[in-house]
């Protein structure tokens, strides 16, 4: 059985998370699938930091492109972030390397998925993300598997944890904005930059990857309309709660007549529905399907734990030898969708 070798570039939350899962989950993991996971090489910036982990054996490089030429690593996990820079520079060699990747970097997938895809499928390796959307929930394996068979024709839902805690707090403490942002960084849910969160960008980025595999089609994040709640008040919470209603930030996307709506806007919903009762950094997702009719998915949407328990569901699939096309289809044949103007249907 031999071990499928991965490195790991980016030892912040995410990173040692999964070495977490590896290490603590490592009979379970044995259970499940064939090949050991085993860490050969990590990147971090800070090598100093004690991070409580046991990287005995483990090489350590300084520049994380160095993990895409690494002998003896098969995959090159991504957790670095950001859409360009090193992240992007790192994932497009190891892909041109021929080693798969597992990634959790949604901006980079957002901006650029589709060629990643393409030279993934070129190169004849796995492009594998489900971390990217909605942190533990295993959207994209439910909607390119379990859900398969659909035509689907809405998804949306509750996708920046961040976002979710600040509302919810706002609404159990009646305190403003500011104030309960600081308290989500503090919780290590919110971005390095978290005006991504709260102005709807993150979100957005998880929006144009769902609906690309929901829909078929291209990555456009450039199609989604985006709004955040910066502007919303604990007034507005308190006056939706008295009319029945829950304040949410949603991502929809919707196949229209005219083509595909991507947005992302703060909502009322009714708090009888399920969606209006997702609290704190929980995400949830709900799909429609022709035959399956909606579906729902609730879990942790941000966090070291969800995220890294998805990095590894990927790993376990790339051990397993099941490596499916990055998205619903071969890149090549995915076109860009005819987008629909938002609100005019
Ligand atoms: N900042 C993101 C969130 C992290 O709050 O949902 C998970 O992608």
């Amino acid at each position: 059985r031999k071990p499928l070798r991965i490195a790991i570039a980016g030892l912040g939350t995410v990173g040692a998370g999964v070495i977490d899962v590896l290490q603590q989950n490592a009979e379970i993991l044995a259970k499940h699938c064939p090949r050991p996971i085993v860490v050969t090489a990590v990147s971090a910036r800070d090598k100093s930091k004690d991070r409580g982990l046991n990287l005995s054996g483990v090489d350590w490089v300084d520049d994380a492109a160095k993990l895409a030429e690494h002998p003896n690593v098969d995959v090159v996990v991504e957790v670095i972030g950001g859409s360009e820079g090193k992240a992007k520079e790192l994932v497009e060699k190891a892909i041109a390397n021929k080693k798969h990747v597992v990634t959790a970097n949604k901006a980079l997938l957002a901006h650029h998925g589709t060629a990643l895809a393409l030279a993934a499928e070129r190169a004849g390796v796995g492009l594998a993300y489900e971390a990217a959307v909605a942190g533990g929930i295993p959207v994209i394996k439910a909607m390119r598997e379990g859900l398969a068979a659909n035509r689907i024709t809405q998804v949306y839902g509750i996708l920046n944890g961040t976002c979710n805690y600040i509302l919810t707090q706002m609404r159990e403490t009646g305190r403003e904005f500011a104030d309960v942002l600081a308290e989500a960084q503090k919780l290590g849910y919110a971005e390095a930059d978290p005006s991504f969160d709260v102005d709807g960008v993150d979100a957005a980025h998880k929006l144009s990857i769902l609906t690309s595999v929901a829909f078929g089609v291209a990555v456009n994040f450039a199609g989604v309309r985006i709004s955040g709640i910066r502007n919303v008040s604990a007034m507005d919470i308190a006056y939706a709660d008295e009319l029945g209603y829950r304040i949410k930030l949603l991502g929809i996307g919707r196949q229209t007549p005219h083509g595909i709506e991507q947005r992302v806007h703060a909502c009322m919903v009714p708090a009888a529905s399920t969606i209006a009762k997702v609290d704190g950094v929980y995400n949830a997702v709900v799909t429609s399907g022709n035959f399956v009719g909606e579906n729902i998915a609730i879990g942790r949407g941000a966090g070291r734990g969800p995220t890294a328990s998805a990095i590894v569901a990927d790993l376990m699939d790339i051990a397993r030898g099941f490596i499916l096309p990055a998205f619903s289809a071969p890149a090549e044949s995915l076109e860009p969708a005819a987008q629909a103007p938002v609100g005019l249907h």
